[in-house]
């Protein structure tokens, strides 16, 4: 087996050379089948080649987070300005209008709750594929804990799920989560975005850290960032900005949306700098200028 570290002097992201061009838009993707493309043209917008996806699954471990108590008020008056509703199969089949027009990505995996210490055990998939295809979803969502105590079985929870997703044209979105003890480093995410993408995973959601144009280089497919938790609006779009200008093709943001004291403007900020090219401050201008 190779060294598990390897040279780290040697690396060369080529970050002057874009991605091989595949023959179709989403990264890495070309060579996959027309269902699998097609959702995929759900997700990323064919046009600016970006997304904008909801996250409101927390609740599947952290029960009624803040904001997300009535997702029937807080989550549904919003859909209509996001790309993509990332959520349990629970929460959309109950709070979320099916007349939506937006594309599903459904947690598709099950953890330990907050109530535990380790939040990195991990489990398996929570949910088969014949629900997904009932659920008309555009993707499905798998937390893989790299470096955690339950790595082995999330990561197996992905293989089995990228072959699911293969057989049904379902693409297959690697979340790289990070427990109370992970480190969040550019080594870490560089290292944890590659093995989901290397597995199967046809795009990955990560956080933004420092130099992130090297883990978005290194990960042959396309990266969406999470938000984390609720931070100022400004420094939010600062960092969606950051992101797309490093490479990312989109976010997967929650809490800092729908704890926002103004979500629907948020959201509109967020899409301003995902598919329109605003700079954080020109996003947060825009924010200010439309909650007042
Ligand atoms: C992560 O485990 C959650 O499932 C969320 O989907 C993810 O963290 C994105 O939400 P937020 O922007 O609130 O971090």
């Amino acid at each position: 087996m190779a060294d598990a570290v390897g040279n780290i002097n040697a690396h060369n992201y080529h970050l002057d050379v874009p991605p091989a061009d595949t023959g179709f838009f989403v990264k890495g993707m070309g060579n996959t089948d027309w269902g699998l493309k097609n959702r995929l043209s759900r997700i990323f917008d064919p046009k600016s080649g970006n997304t904008v996806m909801l996250a409101f699954d927390h609740g599947y471990f952290m029960g009624a987070t803040a904001g997300l108590e009535r997702m029937d008020v807080t989550i549904a008056p919003l859909c209509e300005y996001a790309d993509v509703l990332m959520g349990t199969r629970g929460a959309i089949r109950s709070c979320i209008p099916p007349t939506t027009s937006k594309a599903v990505c459904l947690r598709a995996t099950h953890d330990t709750s907050v109530l535990f210490e380790d939040l990195s055990t991990g489990s398996g998939l929570a949910l088969d594929f014949e629900d997904a295809i009932r659920m008309n979803a555009s993707g499905l969502a798998i937390q893989c804990f790299v470096g955690g105590s339950g790595e082995a079985a999330s990561l197996e929870a992905l293989c089995r799920a990228a072959d699911q997703g293969y057989k049904f044209g379902i693409p297959v979105l690697g979340v790289t989560a990070v427990g109370k003890e992970m480190a969040r480093t550019n080594r870490y995410f560089t290292l944890a975005t590659r093995i989901l993408a290397e597995l199967g995973a046809n795009f990955v959601k990560t956080y933004y850290c420092e130099d992130f144009e090297t883990v978005v280089a290194a990960c042959p497919v396309p990266i969406v960032i999470a938000g984390g938790k609720k931070l100022p609006e400004d420094e939010a779009l600062e960092m969606a900005y950051k992101a797309i200008q490093s490479g990312a093709r989109g976010v997967d943001m929650g809490r800092n949306v729908f704890q926002s004291e103004h979500p629907v403007e948020m959201l509109q900020a967020i899409r301003k700098v995902v598919h329109e090219g605003f700079t954080g401050k020109e996003a947060f201008e825009f924010f200010t200028d439309a909650i007042n």
